[in-house]
């Protein structure tokens, strides 16, 4: 299949571009790098031995999407493109509006122009806000907190929307958990800016020396450890899951939401157990106040996606923290 790839030079579009390259597909990334290098496109070649096609564009450019279009059919788009950090969305609204619905939204006009109507969408478990109670399916209601979770809510509406007006389309909303770790070869992987916000990047710059120590944000929680939990999913895992997706709607119409998780919880401090024992190395830490907003435990039911796309992660805890630390010290400051 030919397979437009928007957000492909990020964290796990360029996974999933691993992966749809290793299984013949033809790839043609666009992306405005705002979050993301070039040099990712000669990571991606180095490990498949292919470079994927690239355009730098914003997604939110009509004209531009067009050209895209117009060069060449498309079999389906997988839409990482969009702007993910929780803070920043509660900060600055509006940057999320306009980049994950106007940009999904451009999008979706554009395929449509074009007939192109199969769509894997990168959803994320923000979209059950905070009560929900885990092992979280995918009917339990819809809550998202904060203004990120709400434009994934709408992006899933819209397609949700389309499908119920037109049998062509045909959709899988993927509900990503705790997307951690990185290619095992240790090429690609994660490349936050700044100080990192999720766990695992924090882990890995605190056991590179950059950062001198992690906070635990809460030592109180109602859970064997007293730390939250969440459902890691090591990333390669989670790309393979796109391409099951996408095999997928080859057989069915319409829209389908999915989890993408492990199925399994994951406290603080076993993965910082983990890390420490499989990389051999002490990571500093000390116990602060809980994180307004977090969850107590938060991991997926994994079942549809087994029933649905006959996919289930093969990748452990140990995995992603070896992989993890692996393409860290390759790569202490990123894509430079
Ligand atoms: N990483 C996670 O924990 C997580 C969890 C759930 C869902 N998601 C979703 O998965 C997708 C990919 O996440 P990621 O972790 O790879 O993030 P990422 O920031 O590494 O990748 C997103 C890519 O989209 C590009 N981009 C952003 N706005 C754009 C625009 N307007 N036009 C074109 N390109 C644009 C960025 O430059 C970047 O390369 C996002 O939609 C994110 O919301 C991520």
């Amino acid at each position: 299949m030919k397979i437009l790839v928007t957000g492909g030079t990020g964290y796990i579009g360029s996974h999933a571009c691993v992966e749809l390259l290793t299984a013949g597909h033809a790839v043609v990334i666009v992306d405005n790098l705002s979050n993301s290098s070039p040099r990712v496109l000669e990571r991606i070649a180095q490990i498949t031995g292919r470079q994927p096609a690239f355009h730098e564009l914003d997604v939110r450019d009509r004209a531009a999407l067009d050209r895209i279009f117009d060069a060449g059919k498309f079999d389906a788009i997988i839409h990482f493109a969009g702007v993910k950090a929780v803070a920043e969305s509660v900060a600055d609204p509006l940057k999320y509006y306009s980049n994950n619905v106007y940009g999904s939204l451009t999008l979706f006009e554009a395929a449509a122009r074009h007939d192109v109507t199969r769509v894997v969408f990168s959803s994320s478990a923000t979209v059950y806000g905070e009560t929900a109670r885990s092992p979280i399916r995918e009917d339990a209601a819809t809550a998202p907190a904060n203004p990120y979770g709400r434009t994934k809510l709408i992006v899933e509406q819209q397609l949700g929307d389309l499908c119920a007006a037109g049998s062509e389309w045909r959709v899988a909303a993927l509900r990503y958990f705790n997307p951690v770790g990185a290619h095992p070869s240790g090429i690609i992987g994660e490349a936050p800016q700044g100080v990192p916000n999720n766990l695992m990047p924090y882990v890995c710059q605190v056991a590179a020396g950059r950062l001198s120590e992690l906070s635990v944000f809460g030592h109180d929680y109602p859970t064997p450890d007293g730390t939250a939990i969440r459902d890691y999913i090591h990333v390669v895992d989670l790309a393979r899951g796109h391409l099951k997706a996408l095999e997928y709607l080859e057989r069915t119409r319409g829209m389908h939401v999915i989890n993408l998780g492990t199925g399994r919880g994951t406290s603080v401090l076993d993965m910082l157990g983990t890390f420490e024992r499989v990389n051999a190395l002490r990571i500093p830490h000390r116990f602060t106040a809980r994180r307004p907003g977090d969850t107590t435990e938060t991991y997926a039911d994994a079942a549809r996606a087994a029933q649905f796309l006959g996919w289930r992660t093969e990748l452990t805890l140990a995995d992603m923290c070896r992989d993890a630390w692996r393409w860290q010290q390759a790569n202490p400051a990123g894509y430079v």
